[in-house]
């Protein structure tokens, strides 16, 4: 026995040297010999589809340029003082150093799910960025917090900020520099893959979350980086070869949406407005065209929307994977590419940036102050935030993880398959008290009560129920357990949605083991069944149960993965497995059935919902590792529930907007983002929905009353022209003359295989083609100033963070009195609606839109004050031809309630 051991033991140790020594013997190899440093030229047509122009549509994407420089608005102070040291630092480096900082050094190249390069001189490391915003991915002993659209459906504040902080400090745990998210995309398309991510389909509820979620993490010493700027509305067609084959073979281009200038500013820019004025740092611009061009070489949109308008002083970086040109990019405002390398080409070593960036400074087709402002961008949203830019000697700081293997001895660089092995996780567990608190807590505010009917819930012994059966595929962590790589699992509670934001979820609890431990303290008997198919014995033990619980999901989430032949977005909206069928089996035989549905999104619940014996119905988003926990505290009545809908259950699946998933015969899909969102539609159509956008039941009751609308500050029609801009700065010249500079330098280190270096190929910097602007840049000119107001003043809804400051000034004060007359203590979700004056000339579309939410704890028999601020942007409207944010005179209608649909009291405001 002994020498069988000793033997194996022998054999393993000998193995591992072999092994360590074939890795050397390759990294040796791919340094030195194999790895070529390839020169190469990527040519693209002007990011205006002239084609797509011919065709006679009407979007199209007004050229804006050159890029605005920051530092040119006034009453910034924290940005202002960091804009100035920002540029001290900008001033000492090279063209090659300048580079480094603005493009990714490649996909698994460093750590991070993307890095920049770094500038040794000043003993700056790679800057980290890593998803997101539930929890840290790609690495271990991080928490699994509730998706984002939990988060919205918790309709607090106050507790995502605390999720915001709960976020950010394990982030920066991990050596986490810049956090990707949160996501602000809207659920125009209720099936989309992405949905979870983003806080529901209200551009108020999403922008007022967003900014606490914003500001909290920054406040712990992580940049957040919201996405995806814009239109980023479903997984198909993001990129072309991910969906190449079969009947999309003809795809020639990726999805392109189209807004229009009013859909864009009252929802689509609305919550990015709320987090630029809330001091984000970065801004990731998405896979999507709008209008005909790619997000992130959209001059209007970066140039003109997020940095003129919004004040925006931060960098816009890609979202990982969405760069799509070079020069293009850089003038239309793009200012970090990462992963840096060109989408589907991983690991090659090639980007759009780069070297060609570098090549494109030196041959003057991108002018040193574009480059200049792109880098005191992103060190000023640093130091505007307090947080700190990675040092290599602050060894305890950096990331200590490698988000390509779970391993603690891998490959330096496992991705690429490359380097000795070495230790790279170093396992720091970063979970708190604090963190695991609010994870538990946002999980337990997210459970939202749809339907009760009678008292069986919450569940008690003392109503004389002694059997419970927990039923369904939900019930259960998957058989493959829960942590697959991209969380690409649909076999069991739905913890997260899959992507590359998966977090490893080891401690999740499920809803069958949580509810299993309460249920024995307390005296019930219980039975488990998973089985969805083959009923007879579910049916036997709800035929003696009390009280039956089916589990019920479905799930979505990045399109890189499919699950179940849903490619990102979901197929269809009906519930998953065998789900209907079981909950029908189920209520036939027992009285009182619960059905817990966990899903990315609104479900169709018409196959069940009529059921006398559905008692009560409950929904949630994706929980995290606490889904079991909190689901078992709300049944069993040790919390309220108290979360709202963030969208509208439809009654019919047609009253969604389908997923685009057919490719037109031009192969370029064009997606129109200009129906009204979710409720509005609802509303405007007078269409019934099952169950309307913030709606959520609590066990408790309560009593309005008491409203007081004050006037703060009486309203003007045009808002204040904003102060003029600071002069611009410009960085002394400095012309270049010799690129031989720029060349790799050969004598101090070697290149890595895969890896993406700022330096030029070679000194050969005029490309043998004539390089053809995009319409509508000069070369020439840094800003038209005869013709171009915006060169000395910024446009009149523009001006401050977030735009004109004017639009954040409180006019209105709104208060009023919330009793519980239940019989339990817990929260009350005041929601707070507008109805804009309708009338002839009144702007069309401006049905009642939620314009304030108000989250209060209220012990049983006691009163709270429920209070709200309404801003000036609250009760305007966007005018197209003026471009401005006009309120319209007439009776708004002020509407408290606790959904879109259900109020206690209403006001008015007259605005003459
Ligand atoms: C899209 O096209 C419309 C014209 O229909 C225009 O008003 C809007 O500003 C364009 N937006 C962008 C981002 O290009
Ligand atoms: C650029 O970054 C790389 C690491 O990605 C580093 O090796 C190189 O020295 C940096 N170059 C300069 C000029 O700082
Ligand atoms: C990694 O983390 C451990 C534990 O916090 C720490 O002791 C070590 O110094 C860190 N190492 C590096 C290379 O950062
Ligand atoms: C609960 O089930 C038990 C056993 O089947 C039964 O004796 C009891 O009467 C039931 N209680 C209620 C309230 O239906
Ligand atoms: C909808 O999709 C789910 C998940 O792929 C699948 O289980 C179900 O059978 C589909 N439903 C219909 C009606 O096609
Ligand atoms: C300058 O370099 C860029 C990057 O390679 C290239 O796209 C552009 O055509 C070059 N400009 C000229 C005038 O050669």
């Amino acid at each position: 026995m002994i020498k069988t051991l000793y033997n194996s033991k022998l054999i393993f140790f000998v193995l591992v040297l072999l092994l360590m020594l074939s890795n050397f013997t390759s990294a040796t190899d791919s340094s030195e010999s194999s790895f070529e440093y390839v020169d190469y030229d990527v040519e693209k047509d002007d990011p205006l589809d002239q084609e797509y122009l011919a065709s006679g549509i009407n979007y199209y994407v007004p050229p804006s340029y050159p890029a605005p420089l920051t530092g040119r608005i006034q009453l910034i102070h924290n940005w202002a003082k960091a804009i100035s040291k920002a540029r001290d630092i900008v001033s000492v480096l090279d063209i090659v150093e300048k580079v480094n900082l603005t493009t990714g050094i490649g996909y698994g190249s460093g750590v991070c799910q993307a890095n920049l390069g770094t500038i040794p001189k000043l003993d700056i490391d790679s800057i980290c960025f890593q998803h997101g915003a539930h929890g840290v991915a790609s690495t271990d002993f991080a928490t699994n917090f509730p998706s984002s659209l939990a988060a919205g459906s918790t309709f607090n504040k106050d507790l995502i900020y605390q999720l915001g902080r709960a976020v950010g400090r394990e982030s920066k745990g991990k050596g986490v520099n810049v956090l990707m998210g949160p996501s602000l995309n809207l659920g125009y398309h209720a099936a989309a893959g992405q949905n979870s991510e983003s806080f529901g389909s209200d551009p108020y509820l999403a922008g007022k979350l967003a900014s606490a979620f914003v500001k909290a993490s920054q406040y712990e010493g992580v940049l957040t980086c919201p996405k995806g700027f814009i239109g980023y509305e479903q997984q198909h067609f993001r990129h072309t070869d991910e969906w190449q084959g079969g009947k999309y073979d003809k795809l020639q281009s990726p999805l392109n949406v189209e807004i229009t200038d009013k859909v864009m500013h009252e929802t689509y820019l609305w919550p990015f407005a709320e987090v630029v004025k809330a001091g984000a740092g970065c801004v990731a611009c998405s896979y999507n065209k709008v209008n005909g061009t790619f997000a992130c070489e959209n001059s209007y949109l970066i140039n003109h929307l997020l940095k003129e308008e919004l004040g925006f002083q931060g960098f816009v970086a890609s979202d990982i994977g969405a760069m799509r040109s070079g020069v293009y990019s850089v003038l239309a405002g793009a200012d970090v590419n990462i992963p840096g390398d060109i989408y589907g080409q991983y690991a090659d070593g090639k980007s759009y940036w780069g070297p060609l960036l570098t090549r494109a400074i030196y041959n003057s087709t991108i002018p040193q102050y574009r480059l200049d402002d792109m880098v005191t961008r992103l060190l000023a949203a640093f130091m505007a935030n307090n947080v700190k830019i990675p040092l290599d000697y602050d060894v305890d700081s950096l990331p200590n993880f490698s988000s390509w293997s779970l391993h603690t001895y891998d490959q330096k660089y496992p991705f690429q398959k490359s380097g000795s092995i070495k230790q790279v996780n170093y396992h720091v567990d970063v979970r708190e008290p604090f963190t695991e608190k609010v994870a538990l807590q946002t999980a337990r505010e997210a459970i939202v009560l749809l339907k009760n009917k009678g008292s069986v819930l919450p569940i008690s012994t003392e109503d004389g129920y002694s059997r419970i059966l927990v039923a369904g595929l939900g019930s259960t962590t998957d058989p493959r357990g829960s942590d697959v790589e991209q969380a690409a699992l649909a076999n069991g509670a739905i913890y997260q949605s899959w992507g590359p934001n998966a977090v490893t979820s080891f401690n999740a609890i499920s809803p069958a083991e949580a509810i299993s431990k309460k249920a024995r303290e307390r005296g019930f008997m219980i039975d488990i069944s998973t089985d969805e198919y083959d009923l007879e014995d579910v049916e036997k033990m709800a035929d003696l149960a009390n009280v039956s619980i089916v589990f019920a999901l479905a799930d979505a989430g990045d399109g890189d993965v499919q699950v179940d032949g849903n490619y990102g977005d979901r197929k269809n909206l009906t519930l998953w497995a065998n789900n209907v069928e079981l909950i029908n089996s189920v209520a036939d035989r027992c009285y009182n059935t619960i059905v817990v549905i966990n899903s990315p999104g609104p479900v169709d619940l018409e196959g069940f919902i009529g059921h006398e014996n559905v008692v009560s119905v409950l929904w949630s988003a994706p929980l995290g590792q606490y889904y079991g926990a909190a689901v078992a505290d709300i049944l069993f009545g040790d919390y309220q529930p108290s979360g709202n809908l963030p969208f509208t259950i439809a009654k019919k699946t047609s009253d969604y907007v389908d997923i685009i998933d057919k490719v037109p015969s031009n192969g370029k899909p064009v997606d129109d983002l200009n129906r009204l969102l979710d409720y509005r539609y609802f509303d405007e159509m007078g269409i019934t929905p099952r169950y309307a956008f913030g709606h959520g039941l609590t066990y408790s009751t309560f009593k309005l009353s008491s409203l007081s609308i004050n006037e703060k500050k009486a309203p003007t029609i045009d808002l204040t022209k904003p102060l003029p801009y600071l002069d611009p700065y410009y960085f002394p010249s400095n012309p270049l003359t010799d690129p031989s500079e720029a060349l790799f330098p050969f004598d101090e280190f070697k290149p890595l295989p895969g890896h993406i270096y700022p330096y030029l190929y070679n000194t050969n910097i005029y490309s043998t083609k004539q390089f053809n602007y995009p319409k509508g840049y000069d070369p020439d000119i840094d800003c038209d100033f005869e013709n171009d107001p915006t060169c000395d003043a910024p446009p009149i809804s523009g001006g401050g963070l977030g735009g004109n400051p004017d639009l954040y000034e409180t006019l209105y004060k709104v208060k009023a009195s919330v009793e519980n007359t239940g019989e339990m203590e817990g929260y009350f979700t005041a929601q707070l609606y507008i109805e804009f004056p309708r009338g002839r000339k009144a702007p069309k579309n401006h049905v009642r839109q939620l314009r304030g939410i108000d989250k209060v704890f209220i012990k049983k028999g006691k009163s709270k004050k429920i209070k709200f601020e309404i801003t000036r942007k609250d009760l305007s409207y966007w005018d197209v031809e003026d471009q401005t944010w006009v309120i319209y005179p007439g009776k708004y209608k002020i509407y408290i309630g606790s959904s879109s649909r259900k109020f206690d009291l209403f006001g008015e405001i007259e605005i003459s």
